[in-house]
């Protein structure tokens, strides 16, 4: 019988102290998340430094807890996965030097793991992955299409041109005077408004899957500001509703037309605007139509977490991939 892989996965690309403990890649073992939200809230937006230093509070705590809540020592953790990129790199550094250090104290094996790779391979702690198949990535910090013909391997066919998803809606929250992170509150709202504003639609040149929200996040701006120097008074339930229309047309018209293009056998889901559910049902809408099986994590592995890592990791790990005790932090890390 083939020994089980006992990962071990930490994160720290952004404003998530993470430690997870996942087996065969396929199963949560242990799985700690200290958020910062609440320390970043009062600026509107992740502060890069009070990120940077509230991981280093909080990295032990959160790698003790996760061995605590697995029931696992040392000795039964194979190696030691981590975020290398992209994030921030004050906040990436924090769990790149954990890892390192107990790479080094522990003797285990080192991989750096792509903080998008993470947010894919979360979909497998769910279900197992059958190829190929097309990832649609919409994070704070992402909006991609990346084809997958196998494990490991990873085709960008889209990408946005400027705000990610997560970013607009965060903006627009912003400008609707909504907490950060704004995604939630406006997926809320939208849920009890209407679609009564005509927002653009940025379907680019014929055939791109590429993105681009900043069209979409200006006119959002200009409505509110022309409505307030008229007097007019617009609903911020009609304004999240129709600007969430306008998000999730073109997200699921693209990932539709690209599962359809490349015959792909699964559809998955991941990072933080996953979360919504205008999304989601646009998706389950757009796919119970087709054959093609859709997935969408649970809210829990939606957003940053370490298991997402670890699951990835497990896969560089089987494949043979090893990172030296020279890792550094990447940014701008390539997902390849
Ligand atoms: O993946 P994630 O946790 O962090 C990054 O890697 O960026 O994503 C965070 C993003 C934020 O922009 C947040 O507003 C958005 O995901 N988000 C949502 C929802 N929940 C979180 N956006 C829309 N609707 C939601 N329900
Ligand atoms: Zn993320």
């Amino acid at each position: 019988m083939k020994k089980d892989t006992i990962i071990l996965g930490i994160e720290t690309s952004c404003d998530e102290t993470a430690a997870s403990i996942v087996k065969n890649g396929t199963e949560i073992v242990s799985n700690v998340v200290a958020s910062q939200i609440e320390s970043h809230k009062r600026f509107g937006g992740v502060v890069p430094e009070i990120a940077s230093r509230h991981h280093v509070e909080q990295i032990t705590i959160v790698l003790e807890e996760a061995l605590q809540e697995a029931d696992m020592g040392w000795d039964q953790i194979d190696a030691i996965t981590v975020t290398e990129g992209p994030g921030l790199v004050g906040a990436l550094l924090v769990g790149v030097n954990a890892a390192k250090a107990l790479a080094f104290a522990k003797q285990k094996p080192l991989v750096g793991v792509h903080h998008i790779a993470g947010h894919i391979y979360a979909n497998r702690l769910e279900k197992e992955f059958t190829f190929p198949l097309l990832a649609l990535i919409v994070s704070g910090g992402h909006t991609e299409l990346v084809l997958m013909k196998e494990h490991g391997s990873y085709e960008l066919i889209g990408e946005t041109r400027d705000d990610a998803a997560g970013e607009a809606y965060d903006k627009v929250a912003r400008m609707l005077d909504l907490p950060y992170p704004g995604g939630p509150h406006i997926d809320r709202l939208a849920a009890i408004g209407e679609e009564t504003i005509a927002f653009p639609r940025a379907w680019l040149e014929d055939g791109s899957y590429d993105f681009s929200f900043s069209g979409l996040k200006s006119a959002v701006i200009n409505k509110i500001h022309n409505a307030k120097q008229r007097g007019e008074t617009l609903k911020p339930e009609d304004i999240a509703a129709s600007f969430q229309a306008s998000v999730v047309d073109v997200l699921t018209t693209k990932t539709l037309r690209a599962a359809k293009e490349f015959n792909v056998k699964q559809v998955i889901v991941a990072g933080g605007v996953a979360a919504n559910k205008g999304l989601r049902a646009g998706l389950q809408a757009k796919f119970s139509e087709t054959d093609i099986p859709l997935l969408i994590p649970p809210l829990k592995l939606c957003t940053d977490n370490a298991a997402m890592i670890a699951a990835a990791g497990t896969i560089a790990y089987e494949q043979g991939r090893r990172s030296g005790l020279d890792l550094n932090a990447n940014p701008s890390l390539l997902l390849k």
